[in-house]
């Protein structure tokens, strides 16, 4: 079976990514990285940025809080020192931007666009930051105002990355896909927040973004919530750590999906991911991951029973 999967301009020579901010640029595991679709970049901001303070991580046991605050070297210093090392990866790469304004957004765009990287995901789903990020992803109106700046700045496929965090990220898809996302990253990490032993906020940042296994349910139905209202791909992530997982959101109708915690863990996590994903369409001979994609649907059941504004 062929299992390239096509996103806009980009093709992607399997259907696994490792997700933002968990796999840096890729550059660690060349070996993983190579063989996977793609890698999604931690994100990239206008100015260079130290992040929060620590600690920056929390573990519990569905999985992790995370206070990163959007550490990144900045723009400038990405392009000229990082991309000509990712160019030399042989999967794709895909830049994740955030910006603090609409118009960074346009800016990031602008200045990536004649660099030798695939992608952009666009980041307006971080909850760690208290401009921009989930702030921006909250509002329909935003999330289209950006991605119509993005795609007037440049050629290269975009994806908006949403948060579900005190919004329908069917409203943001469907902003996304009229003002010209090529795709959709469903889901960022919900909001959280964990406690020490004395009732104080455990992250340097106060609160975090929970990410893992506890997410993977509500990542799976928002997932099949918005491939039932929007044309364009949905890269599914939310939990997911093995071929099992990934397989579920092809079914909730995700064309391909990212590993993010699991890589935390494992940086081999998302390959291991990638090989329960072939072997099972070589099990039940697949001929294209079409026969998977969407297919809770096409088994009927039709809308869910909860009471979900739409
Ligand atoms: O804190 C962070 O850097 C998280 C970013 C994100 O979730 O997009």
């Amino acid at each position: 079976m062929n299992a390239a999967v096509t996103i806009g301009r980009t093709t992607f020579a399997n259907p696994v990514l490792v997700a933002s901010g968990t796999f840096e640029f890729g550059l660690k595991f060349p070996s993983v990285a190579n063989r996977l679709g793609g890698v999604v970049t931690k994100a990239i901001t206008m100015q260079a940025r130290v992040g929060n303070p620590p600690p920056r991580i929390c573990e519990f046991p569905g999985g992790i809080l995370n206070s990163v605050g959007l550490e990144n070297p900045g723009v400038e210093k990405f392009c000229t020192e990082i991309v000509p090392r990712t160019a030399k990866l042989k999967s794709r790469v895909v830049v994740n931007v955030a910006g603090f304004t609409v118009e960074e957004y346009g800016e990031l765009a602008a200045r990536l666009d004649s660099e030798s990287v695939d992608a952009l995901e666009v980041n307006v789903s971080c909850p760690n930051v208290k401009e921009g990020g989930a702030l921006f992803g909250q509002q329909p109106q935003v999330v289209e105002a950006i991605t119509a700046l993005v795609r007037k700045e440049t050629t290269k496929t975009i994806i908006i990355k949403l948060t579900a965090n005190f919004v329908d990220p069917v409203e943001t898809a469907k902003a996304a896909e009229a003002a010209g996302a090529d795709g959709v990253t469903l889901i960022n990490t919900l909001f959280g927040l964990a406690l020490d032993e004395n009732g104080r906020p455990f992250l340097g940042g106060r609160s975090g973004g929970v990410s893992g296994p506890a997410l993977k349910p509500f990542a799976l139905f928002c997932v099949d919530r918005v491939a039932a209202a929007v044309k364009i791909p949905i890269v599914g992530c939310g939990g997911i750590m093995n071929g099992q997982d990934a397989l579920d959101f092809l079914s909730a109708g995700a064309r391909m999906v990212q590993v993010g915690t699991a890589s935390l863990v494992n940086p081999e996590a998302a390959l291991e991911v990638w090989t329960g994903l072939k072997e099972y369409s070589a099990r039940n001979r697949l001929t294209g991951w079409e026969q998977l994609v969407g297919r809770t649907r096409r088994h009927g059941g039709g809308e869910s029973k909860s009471d979900v504004r739409s």
